[in-house]
């Protein structure tokens, strides 16, 4: 077992900067989620971890051990991809012992090691067949197999699920996390898929453009988020912005509106945020509820979706601003009906309207 730390971590190829100085711990046997858009540079670092790619600047600790000019194979590192990369002429058995064949291991290890991978994969029938004979989700077990017989320090998991249908991933989700407690290693993965990295995470490291945002507890991400960018990215709908004027500021809490939101005391403890003049207000789509009078926000129902456990609700505003409400019940809207939302001010985010521009 071993932690993993980063500092000041750069790649570029040729003069293209794509990881921009990144700062990363991955405690013992934690379980780091990194997430992101796609091109932010996920793959990358979890390459440059593994020892797939040279390091540009900085250094890359695993277990105390600066291993910048160490061989991926001297790492301790097991990698499980989207693509599950296992043999199609090899058995099952074959395949989750290939790493340990090519370390020259006897029968005896192998098979031991094999069976043992089997019982906490549950997948002992699968071993005589090949490939071609199992389901997408038994095809990554037998890969996320054979990086357990090779007992790393660190496993990585680079989107392992992305390549599943809804049902098999929850399945999938809930295995990687079980196996996480039982072998208490250090895990890393990367997911654009919110929902895993919310249920798997103990940290999640959100990452734009070659940087990291924030890093923290999954539910910290979600109700303090350091900037708009996690805001919107943490959470599902995605947070609601609006343009509003701060008129007056009174240390940690300041007075806002606009055309379409009453004025009202807003939680401000972000820094940039004016003492008067433009800012941008953020409410969850779960913070709105429709109330008969003396709402915040005003508008007329766009669209309704009825889900069952959840009704999205698009409101169109006075002004032509667009809002989402998710009301945990099922509800009839009518398209056109006249529609006010209220919210708990406490909820309620304030951001700058200038987010400072990241420096190069
Ligand atoms: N071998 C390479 N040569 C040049 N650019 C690359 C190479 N690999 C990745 N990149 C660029 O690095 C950026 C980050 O890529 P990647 O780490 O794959 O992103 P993510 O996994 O977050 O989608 C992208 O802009 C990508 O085009
Ligand atoms: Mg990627």
């Amino acid at each position: 077992m071993a932690d993993v730390i980063l500092r000041n971590v750069r790649k570029s190829y040729g003069s293209v900067d794509v990881i921009k100085g990144v700062d990363i711990d991955i405690p013992d046997g934690g379980f780091v989620v990194f997430v992101g858009p796609s091109g932010c540079g996920k793959s990358t670092l979890l390459r440059m971890i593994a020892g797939l790619e040279d390091i540009s600047g900085g250094t890359l600790e695993i277990g105390g051990e600066v291993v910048n000019d160490v061989q991926a194979s001297e790492r301790g590192i097991a990698m499980v991809f989207q693509s599950y990369a296992i043999f199609p002429h090899m058995t099952v058995r074959e395949n989750v012992a290939f790493g340990l064949t090519i370390a020259g291991a006897s029968k005896e290890e192998k098979e031991r090691k094999v069976a043992e991978a089997a019982r906490i994969l549950r997948m002992e029938h699968l071993l005589d067949r090949r490939p071609g004979q199992l389901s997408g989700g038994q095809r990554q077990r037998v890969a996320i197999g054979r990086a357990i017989v090779r007992k790393p320090r660190v496993f990585l998991f680079d989107e392992p699920l992305s390549n599943l249908d809804a049902a098999l991933r929850l399945d999938m989700r809930i295995e990687i996390g079980k196996l996480h407690k039982s072998l208490g290693a250090t895990m890393v993965y990367v997911t654009h898929d919110q929902v895993e990295a919310m249920t798997l995470a103990d940290r999640i490291v959100v990452l734009k453009d070659g940087r990291v945002q924030q890093a923290g507890a999954p539910m910290e991400l979600y109700h303090r988020p350091e900037n708009r960018f996690v805001a919107g990215f943490i959470g599902a709908p995605s947070m609601n912005f609006l343009d509003v004027e701060v008129v007056s500021r009174d240390g940690n809490s300041a007075k806002v509106r606009s055309d379409v939101v009453a004025e009202f005391a807003a939680p401000a403890w972000r820094e940039g945020i004016p003492t008067s003049g433009g800012a941008i207000l953020g409410v969850r789509p779960q913070d709105l509820r429709p109330v008969e009078s003396g709402g915040a926000l005003s508008g007329s129902v766009n669209l309704a979706e009825r889900l069952g456990i959840e009704t999205v609700v698009d409101v169109t505003l006075r002004d032509g601003a667009r809002v989402l409400a998710s009301l945990a019940e099922d509800r009839v809207f009518e398209p056109g009906q006249s529609i006010q939302l209220g919210f708990d001010p406490g909820r309620a985010h304030l951001f700058p309207r200038d987010e400072p521009a990241d420096a190069d």
